[in-house]
This record gives C-alpha cells, structure tokens and sequence, in this order.
C-alpha cells in the first residue's frame, strides 16, 4: 500500500490526560486535530496509574475496614480476598474510562489513531501503525504531550516478574507473601499501603532519612505511624544494592548505613521516580530544546521551535494529571489564537496514603523564606464530628496565612478525605481569598470540608471547636 499522506492544523502526540484533552478542546475549537497514541487512549493515568492504582486502593481500604469492623459493631467471618476478581472489576473501570476517550475525542470531532509517531520536520510526522503502514501528516501545529516512564536503578531491572514497575505491581494476580517496595515516594507509599492491607509483609526501602520528601514533616509523621500500625517496614537511608534468586524468592541486599541487610520478597517494586519520554521521537533532528531533562517551553508552551509545543510529563515537575489537563486547555486555546497562558497560583497534589495526604500552595516554611510573615492555624480531625462518626480521626488540616493581609497561602491536609477538601483549598488560593473567606463561608455539617474552615478560624483565632492558642 502506498504510503498515506492526511493534513491536519493541529497533531497531538499521545493521548494521555494531556494529549486527550488537547484533542477535545481543539474539537472544541473547531481545530481539524488529530491526536495519536501508540498504545491504548488514556495514557498511563487511566490504564496503568491514578485510575487503575485508586481502584486497588479503594477496594483495600473496604477490605481492611471489614477487618477491623468488630470495633463498630460489624461482624464479618471467613474475609478473604479473591485477588482475579479485584483484578477484573479493576479492568473494567479502567476500560470505561479509556473507552469514553474515544467518545469524547469522536464526539468533538477530533481524529484518533494508533501508531508510532516520529518527527520528520517541524510540521512533519511520520505514524508507523502496527502493521508497518506509514502515514505521513502534515500538521501545521504539533502537540508533544508524550508522558514518562518508570526510572530503573542499576542492578534491578524491570522483568515483570520479581522485579517491577508500577504498571506491574498493579496486575499482581496474587496478593505477594513478601513485598519489596524500593522508593518511598508517592508510589512506593499507596502501592505499599495497599498491599499491607490486602495482607502482604511490607518492606519500604528509602534512600533518604525520611518518607515522602519534600512533604511537611508533621504530615509525613501521621502516614509514618499509620504505615507502623498496618505492620509495614520503612527502612530510611537505605540503598537498594542487588538481589539474586533464592529458594523460590527474590533475595534482595540493602545498604543500611555501610551494612549489608538481607530481605527476602516474592515481588519487588521499584519507584524511585519518573522520567520524561521523548527519545526517538525526532527531537534532535527538529531541534527542539531540552533542559534539565524536561523540554523547555514558556507559558504558552511553547517550545522553542515554532508549531511545536510540549505539555504533560515531559514539559516540567510537578508530573502530574491535572497539570497536564490544565497545560492542554492552554496549548489549544494558543493554537486556536486564543491569548491562554498556564498562569496558576497552585497545583494541588494528593497522595492516596492511608490517610490521605493533600495539598494546596506554600507551607509554612516555604512563604517563610519568601519573606512573608505567616500565622498558621491547624484543626485536628479527631474534634471533627464527621471524622468521629467516619471512626477515622488521624490527621489535621494547616491552613497558612500572611499574618498581615490574612491572605490564604497554603492549605496542607492529612486525613481520609484529604482527596476531596483539597479542591476548595486550590479555589480559595487561586481566587486569593483571606481567612476570613473560609471562616465566615458556611461549611455544610457534619461534612469533613468543615475542618478548613476551622484551621481558617484558628488561624484568626477563633476556632469554635478547638481551644485557640
Ligand atoms: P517519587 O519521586 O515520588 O519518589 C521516589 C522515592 O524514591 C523518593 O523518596 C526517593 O528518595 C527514593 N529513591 C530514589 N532512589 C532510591 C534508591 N536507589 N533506593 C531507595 N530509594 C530511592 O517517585 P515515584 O513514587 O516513583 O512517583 C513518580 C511520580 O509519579 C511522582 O513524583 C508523581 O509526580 C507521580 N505520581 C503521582 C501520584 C498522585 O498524584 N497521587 C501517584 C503516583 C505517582
């Protein structure tokens, strides 16, 4: 078959949570938009990491709830868990989702196709199909929104088997009698959890003294005493050196301070972090600017080539979902002319611990060494009524505010639920509310939203449920 050769204004490569949504607002924007995929639609977020990881993590979290139903006057015997048929219901949401992609995509008029695609020029694709067909696509403008993949550390290499990725770690058919997580970041911590809860024995090696880096002390603390209670291991300043195969298990040898300690595992996850995918895609040849790892774009991402733009994993930290999304909305709205910029105060991030840990813009510390003078306010979930009656009373929420303009500059969550107060957090930041806004808006009860505006209370001084300090 000669090789096919198609037009579009605008090509989007990968349809991950920010590829996808590129090609909808381009629909949306009357843009003829193609977006391609080289594997399934939905990228890693919907096949194989937020979606399919939070199915897991919430059918743990029942499971563990039951267990410990006596305390509430819930008697259940012989609780098991048949790991196929979680596995299945998990595939079955995941290809709801990744099926409405396709919906969505059709329904806004945006193009879909499976292939490999290469730049040949600046407004030049080639999209190899798994057939070997090539099609040659004209794009006035071109989309990078090709997302990342697993970091490997010398000595363990991914072989799906003993040693895995996420991806990997979240097909397990059985649950592992002895679980290895190497790294303890967002990953290695929700895989971990999950896994303890379904039963597994939980060793967490990290390299740094303490979990989850770059969080806030205190709220690492609560996750830390939780992970102790559900009997997971969390070595710090430990190195993953090799493993070898030994009786019928991984043998794995870890760095503790200079000496060599021994775990035994039937799996091993390593999540020591991400990198950006842009090899072999013809960057070089186009010239497209890479820094520090990431390609470098500007507001509008832009790269530094013209027509061509980068958003998702690839284009910069936080490697997040809805950072992509957000970026995505921007790069159509600039192709279709539209004066966009990824201008945010905040990216709110959630890890999927147990509990939760979420937040909203700066810590304390952080609008400290930005020369604010702050005032924190911090509201425990165990004088919360709703947490009382959830019997879920771990955590608190922080609410940091300029001690002079009582402009709201972080809200930081631990807690179940963290997930979900945390979008009224990023809307107040982002709309620059005071204190005074979350204090005085009333908050439905007994919901646990009603602890922002207790901490926001605190942080006036005027907490209704808590003695002010
Ligand atoms: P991460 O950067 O969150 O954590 C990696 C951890 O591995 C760090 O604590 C690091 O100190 C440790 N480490 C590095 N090398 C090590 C070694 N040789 N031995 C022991 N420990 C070592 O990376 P992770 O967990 O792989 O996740 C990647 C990214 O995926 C995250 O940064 C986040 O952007 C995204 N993600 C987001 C989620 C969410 O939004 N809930 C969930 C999962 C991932």
């Amino acid at each position: 078959m000669a090789d096919e050769k198609i037009h579009v204004e605008a090509l989007v490569i990968g349809a991950g949570p920010g590829g996808y949504v590129a090609g909808i607002r381009l629909g949306q924007l009357k843009k003829k938009a193609m977006v391609v995929e080289r594997d399934k639609p939905g990228g890693i977020c919907l096949n194989v990491g937020c979606i399919p990881s939070k199915a897991l993590i919430n059918a743990a979290k029942y499971y563990d709830k039951l267990r410990h139903g006596a305390d509430i006057g819930i008697l259940a015997d012989n609780l098991r868990v048949d790991m196929a048929k979680m596995q299945t219901w998990k595939c079955e949401v995941v290809s709801k989702l990744t099926g409405g992609v396709r919906t969505l995509l059709k329904a806004n008029g945006c193009d879909y196709r499976t292939g490999v695609a290469r730049l040949l020029s600046r407004n030049t694709v080639e999209l190899t199909g798994a057939d070997g067909n090539k099609t040659t696509i004209q794009a006035d403008n071109i989309v990078i929104a090709t997302g990342s993949r697993p970091i490997e550390i010398p000595g363990f290499k991914f072989d799906g088997n003993r040693i895995v990725d996420s991806t990997g770690a979240l097909a397990f058919d059985t649950v592992p009698e002895r679980f290895v997580v190497i790294g303890g970041g967002y990953i290695g911590i929700e895989i971990g959890t999950l896994y303890a809860k379904l039963g597994a024995k939980v060793t967490v090696v990290e390299a740094l003294p303490a979990i989850l880096p770059g969080n806030d002390p205190e709220i690492v603390q609560v996750v830390a005493r939780k992970l102790k209670k559900l009997g997971v291991e969390v070595m710090t300043g430990a190195k993953a050196k090799s493993w070898s195969e030994a009786n019928g298990r991984a043998a794995v040898v870890i760095d503790v301070s200079g000496k060599d300690v021994r775990l035994d595992a039937d799996r091993v996850l390593v999540s020591v972090g991400r990198r950006p995918n842009f090899e072999g895609i013809g960057l070089e040849e186009v010239g497209v600017k890479v820094e520090r790892g990431f390609i470098t774009v500007d507001a509008r991402r832009r790269t530094n080539v013209p027509g061509v733009y980068a958003i998702g994993d690839v284009a910069g930290q936080p490697m997040l979902a809805h950072k992509a999304s957000r970026e995505a909305e921007v790069v159509a709205e600039v192709i279709a002319g539209h004066k966009a910029e990824f201008d945010v105060r905040v990216i709110p991030a959630v890890i999927f611990s147990d509990p939760e840990v979420a937040s909203a813009g700066l810590t304390a510390e952080e609008a400290k060494q930005r020369g604010r003078d702050v005032k924190v306010g911090k509201f425990p979930f165990v004088a919360l009524g709703r947490a009382i009656a959830n019997a879920d009373t771990d955590g608190f929420v922080k609410v940091v505010i300029d001690a002079g303009t009582k402009e709201v500059l972080g809200i930081h969550v631990v807690g179940n639920g963290a997930s979900d107060i945390i979008a009224e957090a990023a809307l107040a930041i982002e709309m620059g509310a005071l204190a005074d806004d979350l204090s005085l808006t009333i908050h439905a009860h007994p919901t646990l939203p009603e602890a922002i505006m207790e901490a926001a209370k605190a942080s006036l001084g005027e907490a209704i449920h808590i003695q002010n300090r």
